[in-house]
């Protein structure tokens, strides 16, 4: 039997348009390199969906392109060609069937994506700074090709549609294209799509309106559409937490369905833009209040953790690693065991927890990155 305590992450959650999710939790986008090269997804990728998606209430998949000069991982699934529907379809319908709701991650990597992976070797992104020493130089995109990619992101909507996702979910966040642009780092442009903060928002926002037109037009008026950000960069120039609260406001103003906060650390402090020294997610959660709800992330791996994090009022908490680590986290605290979460990647167990080997071995590869792996 379930501890009472954990009782409030497996209460309902009914977001405006009218979805309903079964609990709290929700599975992070995490991209697993395991997709073929025709851009389809491989049945071990679904396996690994499968094998995560029955305790969650909602999964948010891997990132996919939403055109061939944004794909941004080897073995990443695309988004980019009605060709793809049937493959996009299968992963939603995977999802699904486990009773969790599916959103699509959907993105462009822009000046981070490996010249190998795109046409003609041709990096493209707000402007031409490389994201650091050693990294391409990017070749700064046109203001045509701003708008085709605009409409890109509109049309992987469509595709999401068509393939039965119950949303998508426009990737802001980690550093690439629709970041580079908010970027004072990343993005040097005089044009409309940059030179003052409210410049460098323009693009960010025309995605969401290309989203959510797409989303009126084809989908029914419970498709949602969520937006994930990073609220800080490392560089000056760069994002500061005042840019963010900055985006925040704009993006509340918009009818998302929710925020997505991007980060390691659930409880991390910002760096500078703001004399608030409380953790970023309660200030963004704040900032956002009653006008769209907040996803919090990062390094939640006990069931305490969890109501912890659950306690700062954020309505749902997205896992990562720790569904990697452990696929029946959930569902051991609804037993009543979660002191049998697994919190550390156990090397021999790749089979049992059913991840694919491309996705395993850059786990076993990067140290630092999973817990128990130094
Ligand atoms: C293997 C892996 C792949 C990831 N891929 C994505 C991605 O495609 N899109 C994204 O927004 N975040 C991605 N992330 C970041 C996670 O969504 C999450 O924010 C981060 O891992 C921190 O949460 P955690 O501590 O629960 O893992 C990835 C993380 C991991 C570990």
């Amino acid at each position: 039997m379930m501890n009472e305590k954990y009782a409030p992450l497996f209460t309902s959650f009914r977001f405006k348009n009218g979805i309903e999710l079964k609990n709290r939790v929700v599975m992070a986008p995490m991209t697993n390199f395991s997709s073929n090269e025709d851009g389809t997804v491989t049945d071990e990728e679904i396996q690994y969906y499968e094998r995560r998606s029955e305790g969650v209430g909602m999964v948010i998949t891997a990132c996919t392109n939403v055109t061939a000069n944004g794909k941004g991982f080897p073995g990443e699934f695309a988004g980019d060609t009605d060709d793809m529907i049937p493959s996009l379809r299968r992963l939603a319908s995977a999802i699904q069937a486990k009773g969790s709701k599916a959103i699509l991650q959907i993105f462009h990597g822009g000046r981070e994506v490996p010249p190998e992976l795109v046409p003609n070797g041709d990096v493209v992104s707000a402007s031409d700074i490389p994201s650091a020493e050693g990294k391409p130089v990017p070749r700064p995109l046109t203001s045509s090709e701003v708008e085709s990619i605009i409409r890109d992101f509109g049309e992987a909507t469509r595709r999401a549609i068509e393939a039965g996702y119950d949303g998508v979910e426009i990737h802001g966040a980690n550093g690439y294209l629709i970041q580079q642009f908010f970027s004072s780092h990343a993005n040097r442009r005089e044009d409309q799509w940059g030179g003052s903060l409210e410049k460098r928002m323009a693009f960010p926002m025309a995605v969401v309106d290309a989203v959510q037109k797409a989303a009126a037009e084809h989908g029914d008026e419970n498709f949602l559409v969520g937006y994930r950000f990073s609220p800080e960069e490392p560089t000056t120039p760069g994002i500061t937490m005042a840019d963010t609260l900055a985006l925040v406001d704009a993006l509340s103003a918009k009818n998302l369905d929710y925020l997505h906060v991007s980060l390691m650390d659930f409880w991390s402090e910002p760096r500078r833009g703001v004399e608030d020294t409380r953790p970023r997610i309660e200030i963004i959660k704040e900032r956002a209040g009653d006008r769209v709800p907040v996803i919090g992330v990062g390094s939640i791996y006990t069931a305490d953790d969890a109501i912890k994090a659950f306690e700062t009022g954020v309505p749902l908490i997205a896992l990562g690693r720790e569904l990697i680590i452990d696929p029946d986290w959930v569902e051991k605290i609804e037993q009543g065991q979660e002191s049998e979460i697994v919190t550390k990647i156990d090397n021999s167990k790749q089979q049992e927890l059913v991840v694919p080997d491309p996705l395993w071995n850059a786990i076993i590869n990067t140290p630092g990155w999973f817990p128990g792996v130094e």
